[in-house]
């Protein structure tokens, strides 16, 4: 009985109709055609074979999407075939002893840890209740900047310190800054965590040998090291959270959340110190290098065209006035900064390929068999600029969002840079809040210009996200002092 339920659920492979595929090598299989910015070389790929394309990277057979009809196949239609990550190494020692989430397959212990993400940590009601770190933050940068206008700013690296200070306060709240935690060495280690999590271990790709590789070259010594340093942090971080003499905060932050659920013993999930790490995880991990590259290329984009920088500068300002700051409440009604944001996301969606996905069970996309066990590439930056969804596809033109409903939140598959689906972004509210003051008030309080070049340098360079490769360092000159 079991025989026959595995032979049905992988099909009659002799008689299959598989997706097309580039020539491959002996042992590497297509490897080598990934290049160095794989979303790049992929989409040219796709261009000759197919928006379904089967490739095979070391022994692991991978399916890369790339047309909207195929995604919403993947992600809506046939969501359920294909809800669950694979399992990568590089995150296994990182995620699975953490039990993250995010690289969890889907299954029960997916499905606890989703609910409270969505309903305890990143309901908008949630992030509308920190409205005021995200305040307070955006106004001490705006500040600071106008104390050293008109100097260069390198924005790369402000908008990195943005997004972890807002995500490290909303974590651990106000009263943790100062105490005898080593903020420093905890950016380090996430950092580090990117790092590891962006770069294939030999394992993923050849899982009977290749952890020889990953002894040999000192991978896995590092994975172990970076493990240990996020298990000491979280640790203090919580111990300080139980401490009786703790003074009751004015405001909950994630980790009294999570502690709260914890103590909570005929609540329906159980939650344990490692579930609460693994929580943190996804929340530093998911939430800061992506919401500060797309500050990034919104203001690299903006500098490249001056009429939708003044566009967009006029818009904030007329709609806020002399008041010296914009808030959240104003953003809503600033429908061309909508235009530019969904722009960014349309040629720069942070996360190119979204998150790997595995297929679960025997199934056909586009008539073409797909098999259990075969991962799940969905090209997103390739859906972004494909002429088929898209008029002039490599023009940064907010305009064309002007008469469309066209929206980022994965409705619609053209423009997927949170995903869709089981496994779309639960974090989407939290990153956008981010996102969206930061940049409003940047737009607002100064004017911005390239220091000497003619010319901005748009080089990508692929990582956890594909990041603008030279960091963007521009001239601020103060159109309004900061409040
Ligand atoms: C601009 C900001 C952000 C972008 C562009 C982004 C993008 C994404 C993408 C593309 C995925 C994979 C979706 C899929 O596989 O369909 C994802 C998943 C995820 N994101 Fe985000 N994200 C952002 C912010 C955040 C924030 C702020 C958090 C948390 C604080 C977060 C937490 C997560 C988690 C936990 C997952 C995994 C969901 C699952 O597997 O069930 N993200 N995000």
């Amino acid at each position: 009985m079991f025989l026959l339920k595995k032979l049905n659920n992988q099909g009659d492979k002799s008689k299959s109709n598989h997706p097309p595929s580039p020539p491959k090598l002996p042992i590497i299989g297509n490897l080598h055609q990934l290049g160095s910015l794989p979303h790049r070389s992929l989409r040219n790929l796709a261009n000759e074979y197919g928006p379904v394309m089967l490739m095979r990277f070391g022994s692991k057979p991978t399916l890369i999407i790339s047309s909207a009809d195929t995604a919403l196949e993947v992600m809506k239609t046939q969501d359920l075939n294909f809800c669950t990550r694979p399992t990568l190494v590089g995150t296994k020692r990182l995620s699975y002893n953490f039990r993250d989430f995010a690289f969890t397959p889907y299954g029960d212990y997916w499905k606890d840890m989703r609910k409270i993400c969505v309903i305890e940590l990143f309901s908008s009601k949630r992030v509308q209740s920190t409205v005021f770190v995200r305040a307070e933050e955006v106004s001490d940068l705006m500040k600071n900047i106008a104390k050293s206008a008109p100097s260069p700013i390198n924005l790369t690296e402000i908008f990195f310190s943005l997004t972890n200070n807002i995500t490290s306060r909303v974590t651990f709240g106000k009263s943790y800054k100062g105490k005898n935690f080593d903020i420093a060495k905890f950016v380090e280690t996430i950092n580090e965590a990117m790092d590891m999590l962006a770069s294939f271990s030999a394992t993923d790709f050849f899982p009977y040998v290749g952890w020889i590789i990953d002894v040999l070259t000192g991978f896995n010594t590092r994975l172990e090291k970076c493990f240990n340093e996020f298990d000491g942090l979280y640790q203090q971080v919580i111990d300080e959270h139980l401490d009786p003499d703790r003074k009751k905060p004015d405001h909950e932050d994630i980790i009294d959340i999570l502690l709260g659920i914890s103590r909570n013993e005929t609540g329906e999930i159980r939650l344990t110190s490692s579930h609460i790490k693994g929580l943190l995880m996804n929340v530093f991990i998911g939430g800061i290098d992506t919401s500060a590259v797309t500050m990034v290329w919104v203001m690299a984009e903006l500098i490249k065209k001056p009429e939708a920088m003044k566009k967009i500068q006029e818009e904030i300002r007329n709609c806020v006035g002399k008041k010296g700051k914009v808030e959240a409440s104003d953003i809503n009604q600033l429908q061309y900064f909508r235009m530019v944001v969904k722009e960014t996301f349309r040629l720069h969606p942070p996360g190119v390929f979204l998150l790997p996905r595995e297929c679960r069970k025997h199934c056909k996309i586009n008539g073409y068999d797909i098999y259990p066990k075969t991962r799940v590439l969905v090209n997103a930056w390739a859906i972004g600029r494909s002429s088929e969804h898209w008029e002039n596809p490599e023009e940064f033109a907010p305009e064309r969002f002007m008469d469309t409903s066209i929206d980022y939140i994965g409705q619609d598959f053209e423009l997927l840079p949170f995903g869709s689906g089981r496994r779309g972004c639960p974090g989407i509210n939290m990153g956008m809040a981010t996102v969206d003051l930061g940049l409003a008030n940047l737009l607002y309080c100064f004017n911005w210009e390239l220091p000497n070049e003619k010319d901005i340098n748009m080089d990508e360079v692929a990582s956890l996200t594909v990041h603008k490769k030279i960091p963007l360092i521009l001239l601020p000159t103060k159109y309004i002092e900061p409040i």
